[in-house]
């Protein structure tokens, strides 16, 4: 629920980010303000090179804005040094790749106890820790295997397990449940649910899926790297509504 009372978790102002310069470049994200709010799960639709996985990495901290700030637990991601960014993200930010970026070497367990590994874990704590999310998404029975030898969806489910393992305050998922079938897609979103309802945490997920988006509270869509619409999910009624919405702002119909 968004309240005028409570603070948002993150906050993003003005944000830009091209790739390349001059007449070649290519303005990824041009002037994108948003926010998450405590318990808020925020739909990031829009078609395909509109800017969402790059709004993401810049929320994330994972590259840097040409302009524009990013608030998170008082510090501007925006201009923080490296060194507070990594700190931030190891504690504060689970990021779900929408290409997975997992460990090909290291077991599927060991994938998913890393960021309690690097942020100072036992060994033993951390793979505990790490098999109950891997259960939590239907995974447990992959343990030991790597992840080359699973299928697009199971190695989707592995990175949302490691992206939820320490608990983070801001959840990023890139297309989450490009991969997976019906129940699985389902799960995930219970899963993201559960996320956003533990306390002052808020999720952002990058989704072409309009039952995906009919599961957030808000939903924001992306053209050309600018916000062309944006809605409380209870402004529409059916899933039905909620595509059509969404991909006539995406055709500059709406
Ligand atoms: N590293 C890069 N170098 C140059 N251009 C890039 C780079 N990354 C993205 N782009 C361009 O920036 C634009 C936005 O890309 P982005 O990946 O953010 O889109 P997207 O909305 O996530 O698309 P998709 O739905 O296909 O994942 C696209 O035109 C893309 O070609
Ligand atoms: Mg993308």
């Amino acid at each position: 629920m968004t309240t005028t009372a409570t603070p948002p978790v993150l906050t993003a102002v003005g944000l830009r980010k091209a790739y390349g310069s001059g007449t070649a470049a290519v303005h990824a994200v041009a002037g994108i303000d948003v926010d998450l709010m405590p318990g808020e799960i925020l739909a990031i639709m829009g078609a395909s090179g509109s800017g969402k996985t790059t709004l993401l990495h810049l929320l994330a901290g994972l590259i840097r804005p040409d302009s524009g700030s990013i608030r998170l637990e008082g510090v501007d991601v925006a201009v923080a040094s490296d060194a507070r960014i990594t700190a931030l993200r190891r504690e504060r930010i689970g990021v779900v790749f929408q290409a997975y970026n997992l460990m090909p070497t290291m077991s599927v367990l060991d994938n998913v106890a890393l960021p309690l590994l690097l942020a100072g874990s036992r060994r033993s704590q951390a793979r505990t820790v790490a098999a109950e999310r891997l259960a939590a998404v239907g995974m447990e029975s992959f343990a030991k295997r790597r992840p080359p030898l699973l299928s697009g969806g199971e190695q989707q489910r592995v990175a949302i397990a490691r992206a939820l393992v320490s608990n983070p305050q801001v959840v990023l998922a890139d297309e989450p449940t490009g991969n997976l079938d019906r129940k699985n897609v389902l799960a995930v979103c219970e899963l993201l649910r559960q996320v956003a309802a533990a306390d002052g945490r808020a999720v952002a997920v990058v989704t072409h899926e309009p039952m995906v988006a009919a599961y957030a509270d808000r939903i924001v869509v992306l053209a050309d790297g600018r916000v062309s619409d944006q809605f409380q999910r209870s402004e529409v009624g059916s899933v039905e509504q909620l595509a059509t919405r969404c991909f006539h702002a995406v055709d500059g119909i709406a």
